[in-house]
């Protein structure tokens, strides 16, 4: 039997694509296996968002082939494999497939050409109409199941290889969409994650021309699904609408990812970001004042061309007045194709990783309070809820370090401590 190896990088689009990838190769007659060494095909579906995870990928080709490559077929899938195209034959020669998550669905032809020994087999138009929507889909968590809603992206931030490697938005009906989701539900999901590069920009291609905020409601709706979260979003497309479905179902999971970028209206103006500082925090106090505690996280970007210091300082105030509970934080990367690279004003890496260490450290100072506060707020009536269990009275009032029962003290530390792990 054929076999197979899979490895793949960056965001979780890639990883769901790997999942409907496996299905597919399965369904073909290969087997998947744990190690390259064992396998004849080896397969890395690639992220190339920032440069550092681009060349990851070339060299692993390169490790990899060192070390035990003879004989195997080689491929590149994925963003990567979108962005260079055939170069890549010429950077890694034992390459003998290249292809982008566009032409997935024409996953089998391909493996026919590899099996017929062409060793220059591609997969690189972006024109596909469709979503990759796939019937063999290898699902590993139990639990939890990935559906994609929409794929590629519209938008044209001035730093983003996306709408370069997964080409044009295209969303799924929202039929097919309720179908997966149901039959997730009575195959014992409990969990669906609703995926795409921007799910706020969906659009039911069928009459019925649902938004995002109804195919989310009705996929709360589904029997069997207890918890539904959805990334990513962009601020731009993100309505109340959203907000208010959270609101009215506790199983829409209470947690927004919610990129901002920039702090800086200037900078964010140059990104082509199509919102202001302002219209951002309009959107994150829909969140704050919504009857449920949502959980609002982010992405920043340091060092974009023309950053000033005042533009930085923006951002730390931002994330003073969000107070997000938790945020990535990347250093500006060049890509190809991207309108950023035409500027002039780039700014040198070590002020870049300054900025980065600075973002860092205010929000580990911010998270670190709020943890705490978090703590308390667990504690009091947790050991307000132990106290009447056990009949007799505790003062709890006065926060959980200075009460009487010291049983009861350590048991709710202990909750406590496992809580705010958990939050
Ligand atoms: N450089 C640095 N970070 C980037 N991101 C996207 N493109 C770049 C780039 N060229 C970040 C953004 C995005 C996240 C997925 O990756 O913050 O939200
Ligand atoms: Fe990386 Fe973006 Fe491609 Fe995801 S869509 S794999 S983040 S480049």
């Amino acid at each position: 039997m054929k076999t197979f190896y899979i490895e793949t990088f960056g965001c979780q689009m890639n990883a769901h694509d790997s999942e409907k990838v496996i299905g597919t190769l399965v369904s073909e007659g290969y087997r998947q296996v744990e190690k390259p060494e064992d396998a004849d095909l080896v397969l890395y579906n690639t992220c190339s968002i920032r440069d550092k995870a681009e060349q990851k990928v070339f060299h692993r080709l390169q490790q990899f082939k060192k070390e035990h490559g003879k004989g195997k077929v080689f491929g590149v899938l994925g963003c990567v494999a979108q962005q260079e195209g055939e170069r890549i034959f010429e950077r890694a020669p034992h390459v003998s497939l290249v292809a982008g998550s566009a032409s997935y669905a024409r996953l089998p032809q391909m493996l026919v050409q590899l099996e017929a020994g062409n060793r220059h087999v591609t997969g690189l138009s972006l024109d596909s109409e469709e979503a990759f929507d796939t019937p063999f889909t290898r699902r590993d968590n139990p639990h939890r199941a990935y559906i994609t809603i929409i794929e590629g992206c519209d938008k044209s931030c001035a730093y983003c290889v996306v709408p370069f490697t997964r080409g044009p938005e295209r969303s799924r009906t929202s039929a097919s969409v309720l179908n997966e989701a149901r039959e997730l539900g009575a195959m014992g999901y409990t969990e669906i994650q609703l995926l795409g590069q921007n799910v706020n920009s969906y659009r039911d291609p069928s009459p019925a021309g649902w938004d995002f905020a109804g195919l989310l409601r009705a996929v709360g709706e589904v029997e069997g699904i207890r918890r539904v979260r959805f990334i990513t979003s962009h601020p731009r497309d993100f309505v109340k609408e959203i907000v208010d479905a959270i609101e009215d179902n506790p199983v829409l999971c209470n947690h927004v990812h919610l990129p901002v970028q920039s702090g800086s209206d200037s900078i964010l103006e140059r990104m082509q970001r199509l919102y202001t500082r302002d219209d951002y925090l309009r959107r994150i106090e829909w969140m704050k004042s919504a009857r449920r505690n949502i959980s609002i996280t982010t992405d920043i970007i340091v060092g974009f061309p023309g950053e000033t210091d005042a533009d930085f300082e923006q951002t730390l105030s931002l994330l003073d007045q969000v107070e997000y509970d938790s945020l990535f934080v990347f250093k500006y990367s060049r890509r190809p194709n991207t309108p950023a690279l035409a500027f002039d004003d780039h700014i040198p890496e070590d002020e870049k990783g300054r900025r980065l260490t600075i973002v860092q450290e205010k929000q580990r100072a911010i998270q670190i309070r709020r943890n705490a506060e978090l703590r308390a707020s667990i504690a009091v009536p947790l050991l307000n809820r132990f106290s009447q269990q056990r009949s007799h009275p505790i003062a709890a009032a006065d926060r959980y370090r200075r009460l009487v029962d010291n049983d009861a003290v350590i048991e709710c530390e202990v909750l406590a401590d496992a809580a705010s792990r958990l939050g």
